[in-house]
């Protein structure tokens, strides 16, 4: 994840803005940059690697405006070069940019054929030319960047610094965080509010689709459409653990507010976005002598890797056998001499996947490890390791670190598949341009919280809660549940919805809510039907799928959640917030700690 700062000052600020960028390190990054105004002029400072390589910069030659913008870059977009680092710069304005702007390419053309020339390949520069773009029509810094924000689609926070204006700032938030700062004569802005501890404590946070035009008097904010809307201004807690909960209750609830801007980061690892096209992945192994794929993983871990059966087995035309590590392990399974085993685990500490990694690294299989922590167990075993990018994840249900193992094994699915020649260039385009959309995706569907919220009122009431799913939303049924029932402790229980009528439509009454998840996919019209088989026996239908599935359903609905029209493919990466905010809320509802349930470990180092 990219680090942003943004401060309108009363002295220089390059300084202090050096010093929020460093307690933005965590985030990781490869290269730095400031822009301040010199007398109404841009200047800026870039260099690669870390921020002492800037901070030489800065002593070489030093900035001394009063207004500037930095960031901690970690390369989305090209190489970490200095001519890649941000700010990016156009005539008029500067920018610095966290996130993926997906729509980037065709933006860039347009551009293009209007005369501006680029120095990059960046979706960051185009962040910058688009508002230069509006400014050349003749409009305000404000009105330019609101009509640029209208153009730019993906997931990101964005902080434009203007030439001559040293009394303006303006940031915007579209899928990842941006907190404004209030200061005494100052203003600040950061990703968030660990950022600005240096410099106030008094902190609010844009919300989804907010921008907010500051200047030293403070902060004007507004909504999407532009209407003037009012955001809280808290005392960020003192501590700074407490402070990286930004303003959720709970850590779970800030990581599910992350997955649009973390699933971007882990695709960002995989895939070339300005090529669209997936990054050469080092296979342990020739996918073409390949006669299957062994998956191996723990609770929330296995369901990813049971979504990535269904995508390898379509992209790759390669059957998968998948077992939890708990059974694999026992089982004596027989393992193929120089095969490939995928293992999943966001800790790689998990006791059983690792045993079961050792088991098939002993009988002769090569490994590939989906992993959040770099320096784990799993992650040091594993021959190759295919990182997840989601960040310390606090919460003890996981969330983020599920989207991003699904987007790190949908893009592992796609690459066997171009890999065995199942899948050409421009299936392959097609199918990252689908993957690159699930963190705007996720930002929209994120917006359902209200709904959720009001779903989780009639669930916490419940005994016993079905989930329902056909293809890959049968593995999101199975998680639906396993985060219902580790959360508020409530029965549930995910199914195959073809499987209903083979024995748990007994279950089916008035007291029981079926949480069915629908996207619009080769499956739908079943699933459909399913409903249709449940609402005949009075059952109490769910329904989380796109609008025209509650047209088409033509069952009476007790609960709907819309969700974004979008490709079926990767619809899990997507849906899986639903669910998430879903189980979430029931917990809250029923006072039950959402962050350390009971009788359960972040990581089962223990079998
Ligand atoms: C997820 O919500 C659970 N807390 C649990 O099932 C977890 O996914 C499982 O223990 C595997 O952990 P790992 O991904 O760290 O291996």
């Amino acid at each position: 994840m990219c680090g942003i700062v943004g401060v309108l000052g009363r002295g220089p600020v390059a300084g202090p803005i050096v010093d929020a960028l460093k307690r933005l390190e965590y985030r990781g990054y490869d290269s730095a940059g400031v822009a301040t105004l010199e007398n109404g002029r841009l200047e800026r400072r870039r260099a690669e690697g870390k921020l002492k390589n800037l901070e030489a910069k800065l002593a070489a030659e030093p900035l001394a405006g009063a207004i500037g913008i930095g960031h901690t870059r970690w390369a989305t977009h090209g190489k970490p070069t200095v001519a890649n680092a941000h700010p990016h710069a156009s005539p008029r304005l500067a920018v610095v940019h966290n996130g993926i702007i997906e729509n980037f390419k065709a933006l860039r053309e347009e551009l293009a054929a209007k005369g501006y020339h680029f120095a990059t390949e960046t979706d960051s520069e185009i962040a910058a030319f688009a508002v230069e773009d509006e400014l050349a029509r003749g409009k305000t810094p404000e009105q330019a960047v609101h009509a640029a924000l209208g153009r730019l689609r993906g997931a990101f926070a964005l902080v434009y610094l203007f030439a001559g204006e040293d009394d303006l700032l303006i940031g915007a938030r579209q899928g990842a965080p941006l907190a404004i700062g209030y200061g005494d004569g100052e203003m600040f802005l950061g990703s968030d509010a660990l950022a600005l501890a240096p410099f106030t404590d008094r902190i609010s946070y844009l919300e989804e689709g907010d921008w907010a035009v500051v200047t030293r008097e403070g902060a004007d904010i507004r909504d999407r459409d532009g209407k003037r809307v009012k955001r809280r201004i808290q005392r960020s807690p003192p501590g700074s653990l407490l402070a990286e909960k930004g303003n959720y209750r709970h850590f779970m609830a800030k990581e599910i507010h992350e997955q649009p801007e973390v699933v971007g980061h882990t695709l960002a690892h995989y895939v070339d976005m300005a090529a669209m096209r997936l990054k050469p992945f080092a296979w342990p192994v020739d996918p073409t002598k390949l006669a299957r794929v062994t998956i191996v993983a723990c609770g929330t871990a296995y369901m990813a890797g049971l979504t990535a059966k269904y995508w390898i087995e379509r992209f790759a035309r390669l059957p998968v056998e998948i077992d939890v590590a708990s059974e694999y392990r026992y089982r004596e399974a027989p393992v193929d001499d120089g095969g490939l085993t995928i293992v999943v685990s966001q800790s790689g500490e998990t006791a059983d996947t690792l045993a079961s990694l050792r088991y098939v690294k002993e009988r002769g299989s090569k490994t590939v490890g989906v992993v959040n922590v770099p320096d784990s167990s799993v992650a040091r075993l594993t021959d190759v390791l295919a990182p997840t990018l989601a960040g310390p994840e606090i919460g003890v249900a996981s969330t983020k670190a599920f989207t991003c193992q699904l987007a790190a094994l949908a893009a592992l699915a796609i690459g066997l598949g171009k890999a065995r020649g199942t899948i050409d260039e421009a299936a392959e385009a097609t199918l990252v341009g689908e993957l690159i959309a699930t963190p705007g995706l996720l930002a929209e569907a994120l917006k359902l919280e209200p709904a959720a919220e009001k779903l989780a009122q009639a669930v916490a009431r419940a005994r016993d809660v079905l989930y329902l799913g056909r293809g890959t939303s049968y593995p999101l049924a199975l998680e639906g549940a396993l985060k219902l029932k580790e959360l508020s402790y409530i029965h549930a229980e995910g199914y195959a919805a073809g499987e209903l009528k083979h024995g748990p439509i007994a279950l089916i009454d008035e007291a029981m809510p079926v949480i069915v998840i629908a996207p619009r996919d080769a499956v739908f019209e079943k699933v459909v039907s399913n409903m249709q088989e449940v609402a005949a026996r009075g059952g109490r239908i769910v329904l989380i799928g796109e609008k025209r599935a509650a047209e088409e359903a033509a069952v009476t609905i007790e609960h709907f959640l819309a969700m974004p029209d979008m490709s079926a493919n990767f619809a899990p990466i997507v849906y899986a917030a639903p669910i998430q905010m879903l189980a979430y809320h029931t917990a809250v509802i029923m006072g039950k700690d959402a962050d350390q349930p009971r009788n359960l470990a972040k990581s089962v180092t223990v079998e």
